[in-house]
């Protein structure tokens, strides 16, 4: 198990570009499913939950390679830079039918994501047995509007050993409405849908930037999809799709989790490269907290005053898309407690997404949760700590209050961070920050 040692207070400075979309790349893995032809996918981000997806769907029939990048078909390469690799595509195709259409619990334990192989196995082989997600350490996590949905597309849906046994000899168009958004539920729908017969009008739905890019791929790939990215999506569903090209969005948490880094250290960051329009809920509250924030063609620039009185506490109250994202708030919560004023963090999304609380306070926070809701009383000059990584996001604001702390920060168990950020010491190494990766056996 990884540790980063963090050496601060250090002001975060300078250029950094967001990796692809961990939570695009991950459904449009899952696409290749319904395909025999190659599906190409630039930007896929080199992360922990990137290479379980690829081992499934290895396990599933389709082989995945990373080959040098021909020209891709759609939004400009990124700006060829000094610290640019060549850009690499990672091609998927089927390397033998489907043998199995069954994700064992081994694989899909360690990601939630895996259950985006359930649409897809459906709609192609009328057949698929998914583990039942284990437990998540951000709250409960049901699937029951996958299958709800799944089931009004006319599947039969079974529950058995804690997998899920969906059957259907081919999917029928149908309307569904969500009892309430969800983002890889919407995106297992949309996949079941656009093989099935007829029309599906699907409401509620999840209207996060990485549905709508998930619908680009597939209509790329030949489905008939309009409206993703907005509350109803509708599918006139296809006999069989193709393969295609396309290139993954910029991960809009990573990016503003370097924007959060710019601000709670009173740096001066441009992420470049970024979709503001995606980024807007952060960007306004950013702005309200005090945080300088420009917008142009270069990129999305925040830029810190620093010192005590500079950063206003503001409250916020997390949301689906285009509320405030839940995967920000355990980094928004880092920089509330430099800023002056008390402010209330309210999370609707997940229970139990506060795990991030006691370790901050570890480091000299004043945090104070009672339910669904966290008091924070600022400014905190942060001290550095010895402290635990519990899930993804909590490990990006450990990392943050690190870099913004006066002294050494020992944050444990960064293999939770490796699930979603791609190199993000490297990254911060380029911002100036003093952060270096132990591998265990350096680290005891
Ligand atoms: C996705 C993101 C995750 C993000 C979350 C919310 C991926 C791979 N992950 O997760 O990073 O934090 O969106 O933005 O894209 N729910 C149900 N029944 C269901 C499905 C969901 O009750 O069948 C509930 C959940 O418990 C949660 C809420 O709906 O309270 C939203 O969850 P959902 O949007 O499904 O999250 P994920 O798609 O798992």
């Amino acid at each position: 198990m990884d540790r980063f040692h963090i050496s601060g207070p250090t002001p975060l400075v300078g250029r950094v570009c967001a990796s692809g979309a961990k939570n695009a790349a991950l459904p449009a893995l899952a696409a290749s499913l319904l395909t025999d032809e190659p599906v190409t996918l630039y930007r896929v981000p080199r992360v922990r939950d990137l290479r379980t997806m690829r081992r499934l769907l290895d396990y599933l029939g389709v082989g995945s390679e990373e080959r040098e990048a021909a020209e891709p078909p759609e939004s400009p390469k990124p700006p060829e830079s000094p610290e640019s690799r060549p850009e690499t595509a990672l091609v998927l195709q089927r390397a033998r039918p489907s043998s199995s259409s069954d994700a064992p619990y081994e694989l899909v334990k360690t990601m939630r994501a895996s259950v985006l192989v359930l649409g897809p196995l459906l709609a192609r082989f009328g057949f698929a047995r998914v583990s039942l997600p284990g437990g998540c350490a951000i709250g409960v996590r049901p699937i029951d509007q996958h299958l709800k949905g799944l089931a009004a597309l006319g599947a039969d849906v079974r529950l058995a050993g804690g997998y899920v046994e969906t059957r259907a000899s081919r999917l029928a168009g149908a309307r569904f409405r969500f009892d309430l958004p969800t983002v890889t539920g919407t995106e297992n729908l949309l996949l079941a849908a656009c093989l099935a017969r007829g029309t599906t009008v699907l409401e509620n739905c999840a209207r996060e930037p990485e549905v709508a890019d998930l619908a680009r791929l597939l209509n790329a790939m030949g489905a008939r999809i309009s409206g993703a990215g907005g509350d109803t999506v509708v599918v006139d569903g296809v006999d069989g799709l193709g393969g295609a090209a396309h290139r993954v969005i910029p991960d809009r948490i990573e990016g503003g989790t370097y924007l959060i880094g710019a601000a709670i250290t009173g740096g001066d960051v441009l992420l470049e490269q970024a979709v503001a329009a995606d980024l807007a809920p952060l960007l306004d509250k950013l702005a309200e907290v005090g945080v300088e924030i420009e917008v142009s063609a270069a990129g999305i620039r925040a830029r810190a005053r620093g010192g005590d009185g500079s950063l206003r506490a503001r409250d916020v109250a997390t949301a689906p898309h285009p509320g405030f994202p839940t995967d920000l708030q355990a980094q928004y919560m880092a920089l509330m407690t430099r800023a002056t004023g008390t402010s209330t963090i309210r999370e609707t999304v997940f229970e139990n997404r506060f795990q991030h609380a006691p370790e901050l306070a570890r480091m000299g926070a004043r945090v104070h949760v009672d339910g669904g809701s966290a008091r924070v009383d600022g400014p905190t000059e942060l001290t550095g700590a010895a402290v635990m990584a519990t899930d993804l996001r909590a490990s990006a604001c450990l990392v943050l209050a690190g870099v913004a702390a006066a002294g050494t920060t020992v944050v444990d168990r960064i293999y939770h961070l490796d699930r979603g950020y791609e190199g993000m010491e490297l990254k911060l190494q380029g911002l100036g920050a003093h952060v270096a990766r132990m591998a265990e056996s350096m680290a005891t």
